[in-house]
């Protein structure tokens, strides 16, 4: 048995998400939107390693490293920073990010890499903070990635940070459909206040969503997709259209731009139908790639811990 004190390598995996509901109301004074979104944790990881060293540095592997920023607004090491900071330890450490998640495609691959980030080096200079405290400092880091940290199906309010986990049975199978021509969510959120402005109201999550979710019954799940942030995705990237379009003509019981965007979510009725949506969309060029994965799944884990020799 390691302890955290002695340990030179840490590695932990976190999850990408899909936002199954994303309710969007008025634009605030401090620039944020209020939400009522459901996410799902699915089955495409981002991995950290995090390994002693003197000086902060960062790399990247995986098929998009090469669209991944590698300087100091990279979030997972603003999250090293952040920790050593919030600590007071000496921030030395070398991160590794190992990309699984689609870059920039709306599933928070970035704040996975944060989350994970923050796991691994609490782990290897043996801070040993509270998940609370953890969830406190992620929030500083983003909106999406209080939700990487905890996994599984929750229902987030305020910034999207403000997490009640949600009753999920069963397993849901998704098609991906990727595309290179990456949206910024600042941008989709600017559409969306000019084509839609959102209601003063606080906006509310989707009962019928919720329920499809708990009663375990993929079709109601399929008809209750929803999120406002479409038709602002869709201005700015108007080709999104096709994907979905394609994707319910194979079949999909749901289909719907995921977060921001630019990836297409689509609802299959099994893993090997997932597989015929993902061929489906590369048969007719309507994605820059695909992937099939299921959710959900859990939250930022340690995987392995390499003691010092
Ligand atoms: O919190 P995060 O850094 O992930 O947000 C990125 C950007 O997305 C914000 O600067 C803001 O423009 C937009 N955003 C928003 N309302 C939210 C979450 C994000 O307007 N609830």
């Amino acid at each position: 048995m390691t302890t955290s004190t002695t340990a030179r390598e840490v590695r932990v995996r976190a999850p990408g998400k899909i936002n199954l509901a994303l309710a969007v109301g008025r634009r605030q004074d401090d620039g944020y939107h209020p939400l009522a979104t459901v996410f799902q944790a699915v089955s495409a990881y981002e991995e950290v390693t995090a390994r002693e060293a003197e000086t902060t540095s960062l790399s990247v592997s995986g098929e998009q490293a090469d669209l991944v920023p590698t300087d100091a607004s990279n979030l997972a090491l603003r999250a090293a920073h952040l920790l050593a900071e919030a600590t007071g330890v000496d921030p030395g450490v070398h991160l590794h990010l190992d990309k699984g998640v689609p870059v920039a495609g709306g599933m928070a691959g970035g704040s996975a890499d944060a989350a994970a980030a923050l796991l691994a080096c609490d782990a290897l200079w043996g801070t040993g903070l509270s998940r609370e405290q953890l969830h406190e400092l992620a929030a500083e880091l983003g909106s999406d990635v209080p939700f990487a940290l905890l996994g599984q199906t929750a229902v987030g309010r305020g910034r999207g940070d403000l997490l009640t986990p949600a009753l999920s049975r069963g397993e849901y199978h998704w098609a991906l459909g990727l595309r290179t021509s990456g949206l910024s969510t600042p941008q989709v959120f600017g559409a969306f206040d000019e084509l839609i402005g959102g209601s003063e109201e606080d906006p509310e999550p989707d009962r019928a969503l919720l329920q499809a979710l708990s009663a375990g019954d993929p079709v109601a799940l399929g008809q209750a997709l929803t999120n406002d942030l479409q038709a602002a995705a869709l201005e700015l990237a108007p080709q999104l259209a096709e994907t979905l379009a394609v994707a319910e003509d194979a079949g999909a019981l749901g289909v719907v731009v995921s977060g921001s965007g630019p990836t297409v979510a689509a609802l299959a009725r099994s893993g090997q139908h997932s597989l015929a949506i993902a061929a489906a969309m590369t048969a007719s060029g309507v994605a820059d790639g695909v992937r099939t994965v299921s959710g959900p799944v859990t939250g930022a884990r340690l995987v392995t811990r390499t003691a010092a020799r």
